[in-house]
């Protein structure tokens, strides 16, 4: 059996054109467009790749982008007074500071100093409380991303056996939730599981997310499971000096086990910014009533 491929680039493409068909209808009742700040702090390339697509993606469905880049040396003090501007800005209808961020910056102060209602990332404690008890949150977008794609691939959730590995609070344990809140039995393994390849077999629903390369093998897969590998790590390639990107799955074997499976590139990973604008239009209608 070879596993059906899981589209997530075309996906989030359609994502995104419903979300960019969505934005006039806010624009003529509000007399404004949705506004997304992203910040920047340091050097970071791989940040700088994403900061930038963020914007270009923001620009495209028709929003505002707001990008604010700082020097490495910008203190905790300093991201703290900018995130309470951009608190108190009216036309900043969401703000992501993008991690990691430099050492002596505590990224749990600057979350927390990030108005709740502003907090596209779903990373304040707010939102993330507001899951866990099943109240309307902003959620974080890599796992909404994933549960998207599983929900268009597998229809209702009820009663499958879901395993998640990796307990992030940016990924594993939001997806936990939102997978408890499908009414899936769900197991959240992580470095630590004794048998971890025990707990992904009886799972109809692996979702990887442990940023460890190709750890995951298709041997351990029930045979026709749904797989959505979120991990993406650069490893060296056969030609000297290249390299390229790899899953948390290894995919040439899990693809003869699994029923689906997303490719990485091309999985995961574009469903992050996609979920992005949705949550930024989202949140630009919740504040705007
Ligand atoms: N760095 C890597 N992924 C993310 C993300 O989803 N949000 C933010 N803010 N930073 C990240």
């Amino acid at each position: 059996m070879s596993a059906d491929i899981i589209d997530g680039k075309a996906f989030a493409e359609g994502l995104r054109a419903r979300i960019a068909e969505a934005v006039p209808t806010f624009v003529s009742a509000k007399g404004r467009k949705p506004g997304l700040a992203v910040v920047l702090v340091g050097e970071d390339p791989a940040s700088q790749v994403y900061v930038r697509s963020k914007g270009k993606a923001t620009v495209a469905a028709g929003m505002e982008s707001f990008e604010h880049k700082l020097p490495d040396t910008t203190t905790q003090e300093e991201l703290i007074a900018l995130v309470e501007r951009l608190n108190a800005d009216e036309c900043v209808d969401g703000i992501l500071v993008q991690l990691p961020l430099p050492k002596g910056v505590d990224d749990k102060a600057v979350i927390a100093a990030i108005d709740p209602a502003k907090d596209v990332d779903g990373f304040h404690i707010a939102n993330a409380g507001k899951l866990a008890v099943g109240e309307e949150a902003l959620v974080p977008c890599t796992p909404l991303g994933c549960l998207m794609l599983l929900k268009d691939r597998l229809g209702d959730l009820s009663g499958l056996d879901a395993v998640v590995v990796g307990r992030s609070n940016i990924v594993g344990k939001p997806m936990a939730q939102l997978l408890l809140q499908e009414n899936c039995t769900v197991t959240v393994a992580h470095s630590r599981t004794r048998d971890l390849p025990g707990a992904v077999r009886r799972a109809d629903i692996v979702v990887a997310a442990v940023g460890r390369p190709e750890m995951i093998r298709g041997d351990w897969l029930k045979p026709g499971a749904t797989v959505i590998d979120v991990g993406i790590n650069r490893i060296p390639a056969k030609e000297a000096g290249k390299t390229r990107l790899v899953g948390d799955v290894e995919f040439a074997s899990a693809r003869d086990v699994a029923g689906a499976i997303t490719p990485v590139p091309g999985g995961v990973g574009p469903m992050t910014i996609a979920v992005l604008l949705r949550n930024t239009l989202v949140a630009a209608h919740a504040r705007a009533g």
